[in-house]
């Protein structure tokens, strides 16, 4: 579904603290206790692949941002968290910040795109669930999820989940 009226636009310094309070608002303070956290502490998102979703009065309404990760020694993209504030949920806000980010994290180079999420929302845009690869505990194997970029691109591609410990390219 195509909302005219929200803009996307890649996140920047001056969006942080409110981009925070929706975070928190749609999952609770306490979400720095889930185990992707562990992923993202002391390591830069990705720039280009955060973005915001404003409506025509500039209130932030949807969030999304991504890390770079490690699954064993390939460089992968690690989506989310992705937020929509709940009175703009079912609009398809966060389906055009995801379709976004997988479209130029695809042109940037990047070939593979992980997150834990329910299958049943992530299927719709191909995300299939990964087998062999392995989040920080405690995680429920079942929401550890893939996207290919590229033909078949999660093939053979198994191990721990780690931090992104430099910068790492595309691949
Ligand atoms: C999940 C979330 C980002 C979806 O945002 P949204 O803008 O409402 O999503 P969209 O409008 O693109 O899609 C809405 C559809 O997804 C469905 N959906 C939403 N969450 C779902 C879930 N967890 N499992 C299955 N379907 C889900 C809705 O029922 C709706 O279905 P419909 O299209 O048949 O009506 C939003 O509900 C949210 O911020 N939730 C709290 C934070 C969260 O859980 N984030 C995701 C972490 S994995």
């Amino acid at each position: 579904m195509q909302i005219p009226s929200i803009t996307l636009a890649i996140e920047t310094g001056a969006d942080y603290w409110e981009a925070e309070a929706l975070y928190d608002l749609c999952f609770s303070p306490g979400r720095s206790a889930l185990s992707s956290y562990r992923l993202r502490e002391d390591v830069s998102p990705i720039a280009d692949l955060c973005w915001t979703a404003r409506d025509p009065d500039a209130v932030l309404a949807g969030v999304i941002r991504c890390w770079p990760c490690y699954v064993g020694e390939t460089p992968v993209v690690l989506l989310g968290p992705v937020a929509v504030h709940p009175t703009r949920q079912g609009e398809g806000i966060a389906g055009r910040l995801i379709y976004r980010v997988t479209q130029v994290a695809r042109k940037a180079g990047w070939s593979r795109i992980l997150l834990v999420g329910d299958l049943p929302y992530y299927s719709r845009f191909g995300f299939q669930q990964l087998t062999g690869v392995i989040m920080p505990p405690p995680t429920n194997p079942e929401r550890v999820l893939g996207l290919s970029l590229a033909s078949d691109s999660w093939a053979g591609i198994h191990g721990p989940v780690r931090k992104a410990d430099d910068c790492i390219l595309p691949r």
